[in-house]
């Protein structure tokens, strides 16, 4: 039996003037999966992520979340989404600490709960040694790993990425593709995750959808989407390599 679908969106499109950014887009993210989302520059994936965040309004089409409509229904998605932006923003003069605790705040989660709830967010990104740091002189690495930590506060059942890794040093970006992993499996956390880095893609994604001019021209596992590239499913291709063949036809 297929699970449920917690994101699902259908002829989901978005006009800026006379420009599409998304066309038509039709697509599922099942409950517990890692959904890597791929597509170059300008392909339309942070709009795609703003609509299903309730944050801009669709042209046309719809998107839900858990069911939910995100306008209609904004508070109680908000709630169940965790969404780590393409730019975090940070106030550099809190220290780590004091930063989730604000977070904490503005997402209502009740005093009793909060310490806790900082302790343990802290301690699941590695960065328990370095709440008492001021932030503006956290690395990038530090900053999207508290990211994730402010994104955990909520216990989330879903985790929306829009390229967490972007400007990582290779470990670092591995570290946090790690740990994304990780809660996925441990957490049952379904994620969307976008992202140039193929190999740290192919390496957690269960499935791939590849947007291409504000369409979404393949979706489905990697292996899948190497059959229907390349006629087989375990000739041991690479999603670059799949990537590539559908960017070059798009
Ligand atoms: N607020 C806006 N007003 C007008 N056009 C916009 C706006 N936001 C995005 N666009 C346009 O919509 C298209 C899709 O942009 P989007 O940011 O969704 O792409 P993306 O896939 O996230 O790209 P990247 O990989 O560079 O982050 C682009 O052509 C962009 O210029
Ligand atoms: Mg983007």
């Amino acid at each position: 039996m297929e699970s449920a679908a917690i994101i699902d969106t259908g002829n989901l499109t978005k006009q800026y003037g006379k420009q599409t950014a998304v066309k038509d887009l039709s697509f599922k993210v099942a409950e517990g999966e890692i959904f890597g989302f791929l597509g170059p520059n300008g392909a339309g994936k942070t709009t795609t992520i703003l609509m299903l965040l309730g944050l801009t309004r669709p042209s046309a089409g719809y998107a839900r979340v858990c069911g939910m409509d995100p306008l209609r229904d904004a508070r109680e998605v908000k709630r169940i989404v965790g969404y780590l932006p393409e730019n975090v923003g940070f106030y550099g003069d809190l220290n780590a600490f004091q930063s989730l605790h604000y977070i904490a705040d503005l997402n209502g989660i009740p005093l009793r709960k909060r310490l806790e709830r900082i302790g343990r967010s802290l301690e699941t990104v590695g960065l328990t040694e370095h709440s008492q740091k001021k932030v503006g002189t956290f690395s990038r690495g530090m900053k999207q790993r508290l990211g994730i930590a402010e994104v955990l506060l909520k216990e989330p059942r879903v985790m929306i990425l829009d390229e967490p890794t972007l400007g990582l040093d290779p470990e670092g970006a591995l570290q946090l593709i790690e740990l994304i992993q990780s809660l996925n499996r441990e957490r049952k956390i379904t994620v969307l995750i976008s992202s140039h880095n193929l190999s740290q893609v192919q390496k957690i994604s269960h499935k791939v959808g590849i947007m291409i001019k504000g369409a979404m021209v393949a979706s489905g596992s990697i292996d899948s989407l190497a059959k229907a590239s390349f006629g087989v499913a375990d000739g041991g291709y690479s999603l670059e390599e799949i990537y590539m063949k559908y960017f070059q036809e798009g």
